[in-house]
């Protein structure tokens, strides 16, 4: 049990979590905190009081790092205010909905700049002092449309196979130095991002309809792979995109 506990701890871990005020960010900034990291809480505006309150509660520490991820070419000057970071959870996205016949051009790039752009920024930004120092975990949070082509979000589509696409190109380039690069790739879970989704009564059951667990995911049911996939239990573990979907895919 004392070995188990020792290979998910995070104790004396830094771990930087971007969109950290709700949803899947919030869940898995609490569980790297459960597991004994200290936290920078990434926002988009200064409004983390209440996720940071619960970080505090587990005993651990947390600061805050605020950027508007929009402008991604803000993110090597603000990046260098940065401490050390030993985890990097690249979670904060952004989604639009449209046909892709009508899909504003302004819709589609500014879905890539928060959802890949700014990924691909902060990992080279946070990445650097990672090399640096031999070691460092990068998850990025990819999705269901990593590997499916969606309905009505192109945008969203082309950026989450960036995604996968990113974490492989990084994972081989930073293996050999000891920084483990992958993602999660949720399914379908209840957070604002698929607040349309849950609340069209069609596509609510279509989509409850075919996922084999047989409800929608809570965003605390990410917990588990984001501490492993931060923890030295996924040392040998490179470039994988780490489906927790209820078994969404396997259908
Ligand atoms: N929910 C799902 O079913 C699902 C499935 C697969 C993948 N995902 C992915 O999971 C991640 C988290 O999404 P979620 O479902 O938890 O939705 P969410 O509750 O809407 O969280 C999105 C987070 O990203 C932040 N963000 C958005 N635009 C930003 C910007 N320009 N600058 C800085 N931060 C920004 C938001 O900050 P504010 O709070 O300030 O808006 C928020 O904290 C996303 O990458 C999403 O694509 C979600």
């Amino acid at each position: 049990m004392a070995a188990a506990e020792g290979m998910f701890s995070l104790a004396g871990r830094t771990a930087l979590v971007t969109g950290a005020r709700t949803g899947i960010g919030r869940a898995v900034a609490l569980a790297l905190a459960a597991a004994g990291a200290d936290l920078v809480l990434h926002g988009r505006d200064d409004d983390l009081d209440e996720v940071e309150a619960e970080v505090r509660k587990t005993g651990r520490q947390a600061s805050r790092w605020i950027l508007d991820l929009s402008d991604p070419a803000r993110i090597p000057e603000a990046a260098a205010q940065l401490g050390p970071v030993d985890v990097l959870v690249n979670n904060a996205g952004i989604i639009r909905r449209a046909p892709a016949a009508e899909h504003s051009y302004a819709d589609f790039r500014g879905v890539l700049g928060v959802n890949l752009d700014a990924v691909f920024l902060l990992s080279q930004a946070v990445g650097a002092g990672m090399l640096a120092r031999g070691s460092g975990k990068i998850i990025m949070i990819a999705s269901m449309l990593s590997f499916q082509g969606g309905v009505n979000v192109p945008g969203y589509t082309a950026a989450k196979h960036g995604v996968a696409g990113l974490t492989r190109a990084l994972a081989c380039e930073w293996a050999p130095k000891g920084v483990q690069v992958n993602a999660i790739a949720p399914g379908y879970i209840a957070t604002a991002n698929t607040e349309r989704l849950r609340a069209d009564p069609v596509r609510e059951a279509e989509i409850s309809g075919r996922i084999p667990a047989g409800r929608w995911g809570e965003p605390e049911d990410l917990a588990g792979a984001a501490v492993f996939l931060a923890s030295r239990a996924s040392d040998y573990v490179n470039g994988h995109v780490l489906a927790v979907d209820g078994g969404w895919l396997a259908r």
